[in-house]
């Protein structure tokens, strides 16, 4: 654990047991279990982020509750688009309501939108009844903050504006027995200019591929048999280790963790891809059949101006690369219309890229000018019917091209790792292809977290019916 900071790790179980101790008391005196529900708006590192604040509550003796309507609420917000934030507003106004009922009642937010001093500023002022509110940078330091907050009745505001620090060991609660999201990188150096991430989750950082071996070895030892590797960039992983190490070494050792089934990871960027990532993809057993990566623009005036280091046709090379060397491969995307100064003929480059990529699945975006970041001063923002327009234009595409690509491995055999019993027919469950297409067949929950080779019967568009091969 080299750079981790064993110390820090020590101190906040610390802070645990003696939560653990004031929680059991007021149980004692009470007679009932506290209870706390943490609500998510962002991405995939933040549901990361929300499991390790429920691995705390459920170790200092909290119950996780169905609704809000809980002892202690925990918004962990994003700020990727301003909607994100208009939701998080919105749902506070419903969340002071609760706390008139219930006045013990413990409120916290946190996550990116908090990294924003405005943000915090809005908070102060207008919403007193918020008790915690912490950032990005100091999830690890959940417990103390709550402590502080427990001991001092005062509302409670702690925001790093960066970090080198790496915290290991601390608990992390699971949302599935059998797949687990693994950091192994934080924070995002590219400063693409639409983005504001790299100010609001910091300088990047890599875990040491001896931390992230032994996290997966443990978590194969409690019955997990996929796992998702996260960063904002995961292929730029290793740059800032010392000595340096690329996103294939850590997917090769990762390859070799016996009882390990599934890869995934999110997100790849493409000025980043190499020949060696695509050998490693190729050559794994183990590394799923789906590619995440993200577009934004086919215009390659547009790429410069949005700092994304690569060209439309270098975009097209790679997808045309890793078709050739992994068939049946999914690839999805993330496009964004209305960049500031997005011309028609810009746009009809994105359109081109969809149309050649063949995607089999893309996230469309408009434009949101996040304050801070270059491009929200850039003239010629688009107006919002131009936008609005060539928005439809690029969904119904994308939409009728990934319906396309859906139904082609219908009568071959695959592997699927059954997720959960269906909701609509419980004598049915539901898994996942690599490709990460939903499979429903005959089952039982005795079938949850284990993989089998299924023949694809029938496809029904976005999904397929299968049947346990002999
Ligand atoms: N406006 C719209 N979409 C954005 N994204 C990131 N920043 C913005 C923004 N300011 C999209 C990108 C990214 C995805 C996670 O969110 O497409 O890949
Ligand atoms: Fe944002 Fe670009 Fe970093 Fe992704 S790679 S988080 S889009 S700055």
């Amino acid at each position: 654990m080299s750079n981790a900071n064993i110390e820090e790790t020590k101190q906040q179980l610390h802070y645990m047991e003696q939560l653990h101790d004031m929680i059991e008391e007021k149980v004692q005196k009470t007679g009932k279990r506290p209870t706390y529900k943490v609500v998510n708006f962002g991405c995939q590192m933040n549901a990361k982020d929300a499991e390790k604040l429920s691995g705390i509550l459920n170790k200092i003796g909290y119950v996780e509750a169905e609704t809000e309507e809980a002892d202690f609420v925990l918004y962990n917000t994003c700020t990727v688009r301003e909607n994100a934030n208009l939701k998080v507003y919105g749902r506070l106004g419903h969340l002071k309501t609760l706390k008139k009922k219930n006045p013990d009642m413990l409120i916290a937010l946190c996550g990116c939108m908090m990294q924003e001093q405005e943000v915090v500023d809005k908070i102060k002022e207008s919403y007193r009844f918020v008790d915690i509110i912490f950032g990005t940078h100091n999830i690890f330091k959940f417990a103390e903050l709550l402590k502080a907050r427990l001991d001092s009745g005062e509302m409670i505001i702690d925001i790093w504006k960066d970090t080198t620090e790496i915290v290991e060991d601390l608990p992390a609660e699971r949302k599935y027995s059998f797949k687990c999201g693994v950091n192994i990188m934080y924070g995002c150096n590219n400063f693409c200019t639409y983005c504001i991430v790299p100010y609001v989750r910091g300088r990047e950082r890599s875990r040491e591929i001896a931390d992230i071996v032994k996290e997966v070895e443990q978590l194969v030892a409690d019955g997990v048999v996929e796992v998702m590797l996260l960063g904002q960039n995961v292929n730029s992983y290793g740059k800032t280790l010392e000595p340096k190490v690329s996103f294939a070494d850590l997917l090769k050792e990762l390859d070799k963790v016996e009882g390990l089934e599934r890869i995934r990871f999110m997100t790849p960027h493409p000025k980043d891809i190499t020949d060696d990532f695509i050998e490693v993809l190729a050559n794994s057993k183990k590394i799923c059949n789906h590619l995440h990566l993200p577009l934004q623009s086919g215009s390659t005036r547009l790429l410069k101006k949005m700092n994304r280091h690569y060209t439309k046709e270098r975009y097209l090379e790679i997808v045309n690369q890793v078709r050739e060397r992994i068939p049946n491969i999914a690839i999805t995307t993330d496009i964004i219309v209305g960049f500031p100064g997005e011309t028609e003929e810009d746009f009809l480059e994105t359109m081109d890229v969809v149309e050649k990529a063949q995607y089999d699945g893309a996230f469309t975006f408009i434009y949101s000018k996040r304050t801070g970041t270059p491009a929200a001063v850039m003239p010629d923002q688009v107006p919002e019917d131009v936008v609005k327009e060539r928005f439809d234009r690029l969904l119904a595409r994308v939409q009728e091209i990934s319906s396309k690509s859906h139904g082609q491995l219908q009568g071959t055999t695959q592997t699927v790792l059954v997720e959960e019993v269906n909701h609509q027919d419980p004598s049915m469950v539901t898994g996942r292809l690599t490709n990460n297409t939903t499979v429903h067949l005959k089952g039982n929950e005795q079938m949850i977290g284990k993989i089998f080779r299924v023949n694809l019967v029938e496809s029904k568009g976005f999904y397929y019916i299968g049947e346990l091969a002999e």
